[in-house]
């Protein structure tokens, strides 16, 4: 896994062609800043609230509509969308909106502050999408967005990594309770904002399918997976749940043993078993499709006259960046972002996302086909997951680690995220998304 190459000739063709775009452009672009010098890119759009009723003001909110627009080159006027996905990290000065102490509902392990990172730059990075700009979390937003509804975050630890950031960020403007917990254990905890008579729960289901992992029970070394049946954890109350967003993927990559039915259909990484080697993006693959259907079903079952429409949001794949040895010092050493284009994403990383995206397109299309009640979209954060592998614990995920000078074999995490840190922009840009979706 993570081996394949991928040609390169294609991409320097491409290149080759954007840079004669960009120089028989450039005449275009003169022109265009002689005849409406006002609405040149050097000068910041005007605000929607002093926007005036011209055909040619450009707001900010149709840059991310993908309304169409005058793009960088005047006179090209297509429809551009803002694409939060893509873009990079720039400097920010800006405190987050919460810390290591403020924040009472962070994990411990994720408490990177309290543990004693001693950097701190990686607080000071705000993703900046290539045509437009993300705002600010704005907490009562999101909460007004969230009003007399349930939130489910579904997944596996990567789900709670993204709801416990989103937490912090609301806890700064409203209070959550937790109203359930399921004990020490904690997998299905929920949380009400009072005010807004919002909720906002985990579930866990690393599979969304029915499954057990690998470490489920004594001794065992595989995952079992039931491809053809949704957790019944999560999908059982569907019914109760407004938005869902699904964030899966780290626990697919172990020996697994897939049944369909009865039948085993596949394994991965299992040989004992004797059966076919399916692999595991296989399996992703059939385990997204299975859980969107559940969802897509389970708001058929509900009367095509659903009065309240569901969002399902599928957050891609966040990568792991273990560069070492996961128990020896230094696995994840990174303080600060790559830069854009600096590091190709590994093959797995890319296919776990190429899958997701893929899979919600055919069913947000099926479902646009037949009028369902139901949206459902991604929430592509993989690539700029990936352009942070300062954002991880690495050895913080214990308080302290060299409290008694350094240490040769140390436990590290680069597959989580630091709170604060980089996953608070993934709710930033859920934000801002929902806000957009809602309007659709
Ligand atoms: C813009 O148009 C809308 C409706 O077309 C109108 O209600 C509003 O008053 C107009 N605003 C300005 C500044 O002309
Ligand atoms: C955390 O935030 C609180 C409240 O904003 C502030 O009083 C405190 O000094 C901060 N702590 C750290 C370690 O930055
Ligand atoms: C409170 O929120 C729940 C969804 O979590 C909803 O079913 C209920 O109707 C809401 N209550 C009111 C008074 O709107
Ligand atoms: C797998 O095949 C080998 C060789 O044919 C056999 O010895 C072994 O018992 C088989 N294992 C299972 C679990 O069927
Ligand atoms: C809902 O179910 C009915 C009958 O069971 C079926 O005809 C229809 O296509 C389904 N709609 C969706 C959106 O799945």
């Amino acid at each position: 896994m993570g081996t394949t190459h991928h040609p390169r000739h294609s991409h320097f063709l491409t290149k080759k062609l954007i840079t004669w775009a960009l120089y028989a452009l450039i005449p275009l672009a003169l022109l265009h800043f002689y005849l409406f010098p006002l609405f040149s890119p050097h000068h910041p759009s005007p605000s929607p609230h002093h926007s005036q009723n011209s055909t040619h003001t450009i707001s900010s909110s149709h840059q991310a509509t993908g309304a169409a627009r005058t793009d960088e080159f005047g006179l090209i006027r297509r429809r551009q969308r803002c694409d939060y996905a893509e873009g990079r990290w720039v400097r920010d000065a800006a405190e987050p909106l919460y810390n290591g102490t403020s924040c009472r509902t962070i994990k411990d392990s994720r408490n990177c502050m309290a543990h004693g990172r001693p950097d701190t730059g990686y607080l000071y990075w705000r993703w900046k999408p290539k045509h437009c700009t993300l705002p600010p979390f704005d907490p009562a937003s999101f909460l007004t967005l969230l009003k007399n509804t349930h939130l489910a975050m579904i997944g596996d630890s990567l789900a709670r990594n993204q709801l416990e950031s989103l937490l912090c960020l609301l806890a700064t403007s409203s209070r959550p309770e937790l109203v359930y917990s399921d004990g020490e254990v904690d997998k299905f905890p929920r949380w009400v904002f009072l005010e807004y008579n919002a909720t906002v729960s985990a579930f866990w289901s690393p599979f969304l399918v029915r499954g057990v992992e690998r470490t489920g029970a004594a001794g065992q070394t595989h995952n079992v997976l039931y491809l053809d049946s949704a957790d019944a954890r999560w999908a059982s109350e569907l019914d109760k749940m407004d938005t869902v967003l699904f964030c899966v993927g780290h626990w697919f990559v172990y020996p697994s043993v897939y049944y369909e039915g009865d039948a085993v259909l596949g394994t991965h990484h299992f040989p004992e078993l004797n059966h076919t080697e399916i692999g595991f993006f296989a399996a992703f693959r059939m385990a997204i499709r299975r859980a969107l259907r559940e969802v897509v079903d389970a708001q058929n079952r509900s009367g095509g006259g659903a009065e309240k429409e569901k969002l399902v949001v599928v957050t891609t794949f966040p990568p792991a960046h273990f560069e070492g040895e996961w128990d020896k010092a230094g696995a994840c050493p990174k303080k600060e972002p790559f830069g854009e284009g600096e590091k190709e994403m590994d093959y797995t990383d890319k296919e776990m996302r190429k899958i997701e995206v893929e899979e919600v397109a055919a069913a947000s299309a099926a479902v646009a086909e037949r009028g369902a009640m139901l949206k459902i979209k991604v929430l592509d954060v993989t690539e700029l997951a990936w352009m942070r592998p300062d954002g991880h614990p690495g050895p913080y995920m214990h308080p302290n680690p060299f409290a008694e000078g350094p240490k040769k074999r140390v436990q590290n995490d680069c597959v989580h995220w630091c709170l604060p840190g980089p996953v608070d922009a993934w709710n930033e840009i859920l934000l801002e998304r929902m806000k957009k979706w809602k309007e659709e």
